[in-house]
């Protein structure tokens, strides 16, 4: 069965995410045939589709079966915090528009251990489906990540870590990244022998991206992903304006949809020429047609992945662009 896509947009949306993937986890959602293993190699995976779900749309890696028989070819689960968080109040995404979205969850999370209780028994009759787990900077770094990466290593493929959350306070500016992020790869490396690689915030400064690049490759890190969603303090990244959200009268949140490819097509362009063809790197933001994923993949995106599109078109989005890239890459 199709899930109703045009039925659940009828609820607010962080409604309709649950019912969504509530039907999933129940086994609801739409099947396809199995993939045969593909010639796209990432992080320690070879995925049947460089496709794969964004970090935020399965936090809890609830629906990770319904993923897979969907036809995508990786999650990035999470992102997960080592405790349990509520996030922001309600209402907390918002839909503008023409694909456009707007969410303020602030890291809403049951904590490391019951999502890696469920990694767990999706493992036990899936051992081969791409997983990468995306954890956050907590507090203490060494303190906090050490025990979720230890928890989640057996479970997963590689580690994510969203050093661009604009929705809790702390989230660190590109350029002061380094040293957390050599703790970071330390203690994933050292706890899980896992790769890490971090997700960026998006940025129209391509010499101030190369350098943060560098310098994070130098204390271990593995790749990029290239974008999170637009916070207010970068809405200069807006080509046409928003009406943002607000809470206490400041505007919130971080912006995700069309108005994003633009930006995470220039990234990815800049780091691959800057690094070349070895450095893994996800695409990500503004995907919400087949030209769309092949130009993050023209600009040398590895893999590319998909969140408010997959709200907004359903699987149909995913079976186009599954199979123009399929053809691309034949
Ligand atoms: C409701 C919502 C929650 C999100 N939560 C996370 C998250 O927990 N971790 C993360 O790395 N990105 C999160 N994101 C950002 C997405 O992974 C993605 O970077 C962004 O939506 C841009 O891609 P898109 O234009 O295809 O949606 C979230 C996005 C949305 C809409």
């Amino acid at each position: 069965m199709n899930f109703p896509l045009k039925l659940l947009q009828a609820f607010d949306p962080e409604t309709s995410h649950t019912l969504a993937l509530k039907a999933l986890a129940l086994g609801l959602g739409p099947k396809r045939q199995h993939l045969p293993q593909g010639t796209t190699q990432l992080l320690g995976c070879n995925l049947p589709t460089p496709l794969g779900l964004a970090g935020g749309a399965d936090k809890t890696g609830a629906a990770l079966q319904a993923w897979a028989d969907m036809g995508l070819g990786f999650v990035e689960v999470g992102t997960i915090t080592p405790n349990a968080r509520e996030g922001n109040p309600r209402p907390r995404i918002w839909r503008l528009g023409n694909g456009e979205m707007v969410n303020w969850m602030g890291l809403n999370s049951p904590g490391v251990e019951v999502v890696a209780a469920n990694l767990q028994r999706f493992r036990q009759h899936n051992a081969t489906f791409c997983l990468g787990a995306s954890l956050a900077n907590p507090s203490k770094v060494k303190e906090g990540l050490t025990p979720s990466a230890e928890l989640l290593a057996p479970w997963v493929d590689f580690f994510t870590f969203n050093a661009s959350c604009p929705n809790v306070a702390g989230h660190q500016a590109h350029d002061a990244l380094a040293p957390i992020l050599q703790e970071v790869a330390e203690v994933i490396a050292g706890a899980a022998g896992k790769a890490v690689v971090v997700k960026l915030g998006p940025t129209d400064d391509p010499e101030a991206l190369k350098a943060t690049a560098d310098a994070l490759l130098k204390v271990g890190v593995a790749g990029f992903i290239c974008c999170n969603t637009i916070p207010p303090d970068k809405r200069h990244l807006l080509h046409t304006p928003i009406d943002w959200p607000e809470h206490d009268a400041k505007p919130v949140g971080g912006y995700s949809g069309p108005q994003l490819l633009p930006i995470s097509v220039a990234m990815i362009t800049t780091l691959r020429q800057h690094l070349g063809k070895d450095v893994p790197l996800i695409g990500v933001g503004g995907v919400q047609t087949p030209a769309d994923a092949k130009s993050l993949i023209w600009a040398g995106a590895n893999a590319i992945q998909l969140y408010a599109g997959l709200t907004r078109h359903g699987v149909k989005l995913l079976d186009d662009i599954r199979s123009e890239v399929a053809l691309m890459q034949a």
